[in-house]
């Protein structure tokens, strides 16, 4: 990662410094994950989960992995990190490289665990793909079900996507509403994926207009469940 890059936002992991997890990316979308996974892991340093080794993680809409694939370089457990996507051949493709992973088919509306199975609980972009409001509430609700008492959902989604038809932004309003009444921390980030691709990723162009909160478009949230 070029020195501009590793000094663009406050480093939370010296292992966020090396760029092995999204080497065969473009630098756009390598930018992208990096400035993500940094504010990511600084909300987690924040709330006293720095180390991954030894929580139960559950990611859910996990998609192909990609995320999965990151926590275990940042130090998960393969043996107790876990996803769930409702789209079979996803399941499928991301067991195909992820092979001592328990990943799972089914909805966020009805989890296939028990009550209080994971330490953290992540919801990256799958809020905004699905549409329908009672079927986020019952997402939301089924995300807080699973965690332990003390454990943490992350939310990371976009509040803004004029070009993308087939999926629903998340304002801050409505996520605080999915879990009123805990209080919710919700930082915006991630600069502008057009802008960042504009730029072609380059660091020294991208971090200064980062700094500009109305040019992120995306929203970073931290759930508490009750201890
Ligand atoms: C934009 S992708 C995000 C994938 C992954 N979280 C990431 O950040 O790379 C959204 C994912 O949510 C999944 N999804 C959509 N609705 C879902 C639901 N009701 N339950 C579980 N997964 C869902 C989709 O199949 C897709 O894999």
């Amino acid at each position: 990662m070029s020195p501009a890059l590793a000094s663009a936002a406050p480093v939370a992991s010296r292992r966020v410094a090396d760029a092995s997890p999204y080497e065969r990316l473009s630098a756009a979308e390598r930018y992208l994950h990096l400035t993500r996974d940094r504010a990511f892991l600084a909300l987690l340093g924040r709330r006293g989960f720095a180390r991954l080794a030894g929580l139960r993680i559950l990611e859910l809409g996990c998609g192909e992995g990609s995320l999965l694939r990151s926590l275990l370089y940042y130090g998960a457990d393969a043996v107790r990190l876990e996803g769930v996507d409702i789209d079979a051949g996803k399941v499928s493709r991301a067991q195909g490289s992820l092979a001592g992973l328990r990943l799972a088919v089914g909805s966020i509306a009805a989890l296939p665990y028990r009550d209080g199975a994971f330490d953290l609980a992540l919801a990256f972009t799958v809020f905004t793909s699905v549409l329908n409001g009672r079927a986020r509430e019952r997402g939301a609700a089924e995300a807080l079900r699973v965690l332990r008492p003390g454990g943490l959902l992350v939310v990371y989604d976009f509040w803004i996507n004029p070009l993308n038809q087939d999926v629903r932004p998340l304002r801050a309003g409505e996520l605080r509403a999915l879990f009123a009444p805990r209080p919710v921390e919700v930082e915006r980030v991630t600069l502008a994926p057009p802008i960042v691709r504009a730029l072609g990723g380059r660091p020294g162009l991208c971090a200064p207009l980062e700094r500009l909160p109305w040019l992120r478009t995306h929203l970073l949230a931290a759930v508490p469940k009750e201890g």
